[in-house]
């Protein structure tokens, strides 16, 4: 396909960026052409860096020092697709919802940016922060990035 779609991609520098499994999938079918990898460059978001990591270990601490959260204050996330539901914290992300449930919603970036964490909202709102990963159509549609997307009820979420 690759040749199909860039006959002359030997010739070419490649730039790629996406999930990880693709950009390693990608890396190993030009290593298998006999690709000049000096000529391939990829956009990696990186592990998280070692400020945030602290960062999250003082607030597990203060966390765990916190008031126990009233439960009434819990949204109840619910995927259609698989029957499965959750109740959250307030602040916690339909991503991480659905990871608590064991559903892996495919994610890169983690921030709004690449898109590849889209899932249909079927009912309920969220606040989404995202960072340009989302186009104005999908949104209408119903669509939300599930790792920038904090409900602020019940929602339902198609997955
Ligand atoms: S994982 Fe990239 S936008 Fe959500």
């Amino acid at each position: 396909m690759l040749e199909l779609m860039a006959p002359d991609f030997m010739e070419r520098e490649v730039f790629c960026c996406g999930p990880t499994p693709y950009m390693n999938a990608v890396k190993r079918l030009l290593e298998a052409s006999g690709f000049d990898m000096s000529r391939y460059h990829e956009e990696s978001f990186g592990a998280t860096p070692p400020e945030a990591r602290a960062d999250a270990v003082e607030h597990a601490e203060q966390a765990a020092d916190a008031p126990q959260i009233d439960v009434a204050d819990l949204h109840q996330v619910e995927f259609t697709a698989s029957g499965k539901s959750i109740r959250v914290a307030p602040g916690e992300t339909v991503h991480a919802a659905a990871a608590k449930l064991g559903l892996l919603i495919p994610k890169a970036c983690g921030m709004g940016i690449c898109g590849t964490c889209k899932v249909m909202k079927l009912g309920g709102e969220v606040d989404m922060e995202h960072n340009g990963g989302i186009t104005e159509e999908d949104e209408a549609e119903g669509y939300i990035l599930s790792c920038c997307s904090v409900p602020k009820g019940d929602v339902r979420i198609e997955f």
